[in-house]
């Protein structure tokens, strides 16, 4: 199979000449085509068949130790003005960019095949979907991207009828960390990203493509490509509102969005639209609505057990490829807070586990698996006009600090709350964990260009539409002096979400505070909930000197944006800190 799109043809052809792999593999993304790829997988070692009674086509992949999360410091934006990248994003040009990495690229398929992946990002028939086109030499890579994206003959004869698609060319490299780049090109809609195998470097439709690609593309088009799941909530009476949220990775995205409602609120029940990535759009009627460009989970194992996720727990028993996590003797995938009766003997290195050597699933160990196979996926999953959204939620994991939720004054007011979200670092990146770092829209490892302009892209909206969605900021992971979380999070997350539908509708009460309208405990719904009222009283108060100390951090953070900076975010700082002194 080859292409009736001539660019297409001419750049794989020119990436033949430049990697020299021994084969060309034009991927059609049937189900013949993915189980002949699999035997080959098995029989290289890409992937160890799991248990076939209890897990039926599962299978482990395990990553080269050093190739386990996304690498912020090897992943730069190349474009021809380094203003346009932003203090955000590591820079060089896209002359330099290009040559350097091409370095690496040339002969690095010898002996291998290379697969052309032609993939949608969004519902094929929506006009809100892109497409791309991943060229890689790594069967795990076309593998995953076919659980993840809609790959394959769909995909090409829309780009042969548009015409315009992303370019993206991976190879797995050497895999020495010294000779790994994950390098983008938003001028000429490009990624090059080589030495690494790990989803977020390797799988190119989703974090390179879908966010960082997009962003750029979002901004002259005048929409929005953001690090947020959407779910679907349903009340008691039947009624759907949708909500849209951004916290950083591994700060409990796909948990919300497959949420199961506590036992003590009957009748909610909760639609999983997406877990990792909206596209957001005005749409004629002046509201944002949002599509999941993604076909699939790429979800964090560790924690996801039958008390947190149960949604996803249910969904990983058949299908599924599990990368980085430990086996139990009869070959079962196991994890840390997956089932207590089981125990894990291989660790994620496939070594003998010993508990003194650390945990038995990576913490950055993922599944990857089909939305489909969701039991909460919601019918407008593959809603080509994609779902209204009542309300963005910002976030993060603040064990100290931040309130278990507030609401945003207005919509400027709300782009300063995503601009100034902090969050403790977390696996999925490398380097240290659990230190807080700023992390504007939870994009800080995504926006494909200058924070201050895509700040002033944000505020543009407010100019356009006088229906956008409430804001409103949630920390489900507040400790107590012993490192405790005293939320209890997950299901019970849902009674946040609701006090936030009822601000949407004009239902549920608040108070003023400085930072935001915040609900007073009785506003929250505490039924049957085992948690003392002290808890609730601190989880809904705010510290006025600690906050003062956060906005002299913003303001900090906000300078190195220097004339880039929009006026409306000092002016929205300075409202805040005027409140706080009145209150301290
Ligand atoms: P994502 O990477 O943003 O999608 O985050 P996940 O939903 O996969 O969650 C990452 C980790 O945070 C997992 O170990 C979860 O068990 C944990 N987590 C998710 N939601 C909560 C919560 O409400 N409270 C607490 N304490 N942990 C949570
Ligand atoms: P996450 O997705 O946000 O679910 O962790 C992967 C990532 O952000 O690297
Ligand atoms: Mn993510
Ligand atoms: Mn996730």
């Amino acid at each position: 199979m080859t292409t009736k799109n001539e660019a297409l043809q001419a750049w794989v052809e020119e990436v033949a000449q430049l990697t020299k792999p021994d084969r060309i593999h034009w991927c059609d993304g049937s189900d013949a085509e993915y189980k002949e790829l699999l035997q080959i997988a098995l029989a290289t070692g890409d992937l160890i068949e799991l248990n076939k009674e209890t897990h039926p086509s599962c299978y482990l992949h395990r990553s080269h130790p050093t190739d386990v999360a996304r690498t912020e410091h090897l992943t730069f934006i190349c474009t021809q003005n380094r203003d346009d990248a932003g203090p955000n994003n590591n820079w060089i040009s896209p002359a330099e960019g290009h040559d350097k990495i091409d370095s690496l690229f040339d002969g690095c398929m010898q002996g291998r095949t290379m697969y052309v992946l032609p993939y949608c990002m969004g519902p094929i028939d929506s006009p809100l979907a892109r497409c791309g086109v991943e060229i890689t030499d790594s069967l795990y890579v076309v593998l995953s991207m076919r659980v993840m994206t809609r790959m394959g003959k769909a995909a090409l004869a829309r780009i042969e009828r548009d015409g315009n698609f992303v370019r993206g060319l991976h190879s797995t490299g050497d895999l020495s960390p010294e000779r790994r780049f994950i390098m983008h090109f938003p001028e000429e809609l490009m990624i090059k990203s080589i030495g690494s195998g790990y989803g977020g470097n390797a799988l190119l439709g989703k974090k390179c493509h879908a966010l960082r690609i997009a962003s750029w593309q979002a901004k002259s088009e005048g929409w929005l490509a953001e690090h947020m799941l959407i779910v679907g909530i349903q009340n008691p009476e039947g009624l759907t509102r949708y909500v849209a949220a951004a916290f950083p990775s591994a700060c409990g995205k796909t948990n919300l969005a497959m949420l199961i409602p506590p036992a003590t609120m009957p009748g909610w029940k909760v639609w999983t639209v997406g877990d990792d990535i909206a596209w957001l759009h005005l749409g004629e009627d002046g509201q944002l609505w949002a599509i999941n460009p993604e076909a699939g989970f790429f979800g964090v194992a560790p924690g996801t057990g039958p008390k947190t996720n149960p949604t996803a727990l249910n969904m990983l028993d058949h299908d599924t490829i599990f990368t980085n996590v430990g086996v139990t003797a009869d070959k079962q995938p196991w994890w840390e807070g997956k089932n207590k009766s089981e125990v894990p003997v291989i660790d994620w290195k496939g070594n003998p586990f010993d508990p003194a050597g650390g945990p038995a699933a990576h913490p950055n160990s993922r599944f990857t698996v089909a939305a489909r196979q969701c039991a909460s996926a919601s019918e407008r999953m593959e809603d080509p006009a994609g779902v209204p959204i009542s309300a963005i939620v910002f976030g993060g994991r603040r064990a100290e600090l931040a309130p278990l939720v507030f609401e945003a004054r207005d919509w400027k007011h709300g782009v300063l709350v995503g601009a100034a979200v902090a969050s403790e670092t977390t696996a999925a990146a490398t380097g240290a964990v659990g230190v807080v770092r700023r992390d504007p829209m939870a994009m800080q490892p995504f926006c494909g260009y200058n924070f201050a302009d895509y700040w002033t892209h944000w505020l543009g909206f407010a100019e356009k539409s006088s229906k956008l969605p409430k804001v409103f900021h949630v920390n489900w992971f507040r400790q107590d002096g012993n490192g405790n979380f005293i939320w209890p999070g997950f299901g019970e997350n849902l009674r946040v979400i609701e006090w936030i539908l009822g601000r949407c509708e004009g239902t549920a009460n608040a108070v003023e505070t400085p930072i935001g309208y915040m609900p007073a405990p009785s506003d929250l719904d505490t039924k049957n909930l085992d948690i003392e009222a002290d808890t609730i009283e601190a989880l809904l108060s705010i510290d006025p000197a600690a906050w003062q100390k956060e906005l002299d951090d913003i303001r900090d953070y906000f300078n190195k944006y220097g004339e880039h900076m929009p006026r409306a975010l000092w002016d929205e700082l300075e409202t805040t800190r005027e409140a706080l002194e009145a209150k301290l």
